[in-house]
């Protein structure tokens, strides 16, 4: 079977729970047409038994994208891999890195580090089901697992699943005693673990991720990793992806400014109420887009205050752009 690469563009954005929803990523694809999107952490359970359609649904726009998967059966998550590459995802990402109290007691996401034969044999599953690449993405430890050696010992048993590409955020986490927004913030970032694992592991793809902010983090990264994920700055700030596609993937073009992406975004909004979405689901993810502009503060109030009226239509949009110049 012939694998495509795990990334063509070496820049991310992260998969964010209630954050990186298909409205977000038509949003941020407007921006830059080859930063590879990922969606919310999807669980097996929910794909297995719940309203499959609508948790595999995007627009076909938001290509390059890859779905994360929470799980920790290797059968199931073969089945869920199946799905999702006939839904037609470019890549199937398992989420080894979430420490959740409510993903735990599912037993996975980062707690599976404690458990790196289970995490291989799901690898190996999802191998074996799809041709679209599986990829992992990881903490540098938890809890007391926490040194560099147990780190190489849980990726050299993945590599030798078969794993493509790993995305590596740079802090462990604990798995008692801080939420999950404690987890992200609060353990110290280590690049340079990641870095050793790339030197360690030169056939594995190696995306680094965690508190990066600029373009120029960006470009220092990839010296010495393969790709760099981007989270909270990307969604806080999506202009900063406006750069992406000339800088990191050698496409240059005549890009839509902030205003046109608006527009653009007011045409997908306008189709999707009428298939009865709401507008505040849609304009939540735009606040951020005039981040650093004169009027931002005013374009944000004008959103948060008015997309959530009954009967709101894109004209919100509209009126709010009358506050940025
Ligand atoms: C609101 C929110 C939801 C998140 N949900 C997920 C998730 O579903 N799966 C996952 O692997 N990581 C999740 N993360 C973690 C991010 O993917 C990323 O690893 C983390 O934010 C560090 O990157 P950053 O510093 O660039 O934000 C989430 C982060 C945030 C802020």
């Amino acid at each position: 079977m012939k694998r495509t690469r795990a990334a063509d563009c070496p820049v991310s954005v992260a998969p964010m729970m209630a954050w990186t929803d298909r409205h977000c990523r038509y949003f941020l694809r407007l921006i830059s047409r080859h930063v590879r999107l990922y969606t919310e952490m999807v669980t097996s359970a929910a794909l297995l038994h719940g309203d499959r359609e609508r948790l595999l649904r995007y627009h076909p726009a938001e290509q390059p994208l890859a779905i994360q998967l929470g799980g920790s059966e290797p059968a199931q998550l073969a089945r869920c891999a199946g799905y999702a590459e006939q839904a037609g995802f470019a890549e199937v990402n398992l989420n080894v890195g979430c420490p959740s109290d409510r993903v735990q007691s599912g037993r996975f996401g980062a707690c599976l580090m404690l458990e790196p034969e289970r995490v291989a044999d799901c690898v190996a599953a999802m191998r074996a089901a799809v041709s679209i690449p599986v990829t992992v993405k990881t903490r540098i430890g938890v809890d007391e697992q926490d040194s560099y050696e147990a780190l190489y010992r849980f990726v050299a048993m993945l590599a030798g699943a078969g794993l493509e590409a790993l995305v590596v955020h740079a802090r462990k986490a604990w798995l008692q005693g801080l939420s999950p927004k404690q987890n992200r913030e609060i353990p110290p970032l280590r690049y340079d673990r990641v870095y050793r694992l790339k030197k360690d592991f030169p056939a594995l793809t190696v995306h680094i991720n965690g508190g990066i902010k600029t373009l120029d983090e960006v470009a220092g990264h990839l010296q010495q990793v393969d790709g760099v994920m981007i989270g909270r700055e990307a969604y806080h700030n999506p202009w900063l992806l406006a750069d992406v596609d000339r800088r990191f993937a050698g496409d240059v073009y005549a890009q839509p400014g902030r205003h046109q992406v608006a527009l653009r975004f007011m045409d997908y909004a306008e189709d999707e109420l009428k298939a009865g979405t709401h507008l505040q689901q849609m304009t939540r993810h735009i606040l951020g887009l005039f981040q650093g502009q004169p009027g931002a503060r005013a374009w944000r109030r004008h959103l948060s205050e008015q997309a959530h009226r009954p009967g709101a239509g894109t004209e919100v949009i509209e009126q709010a752009l009358r506050y940025v110049t």
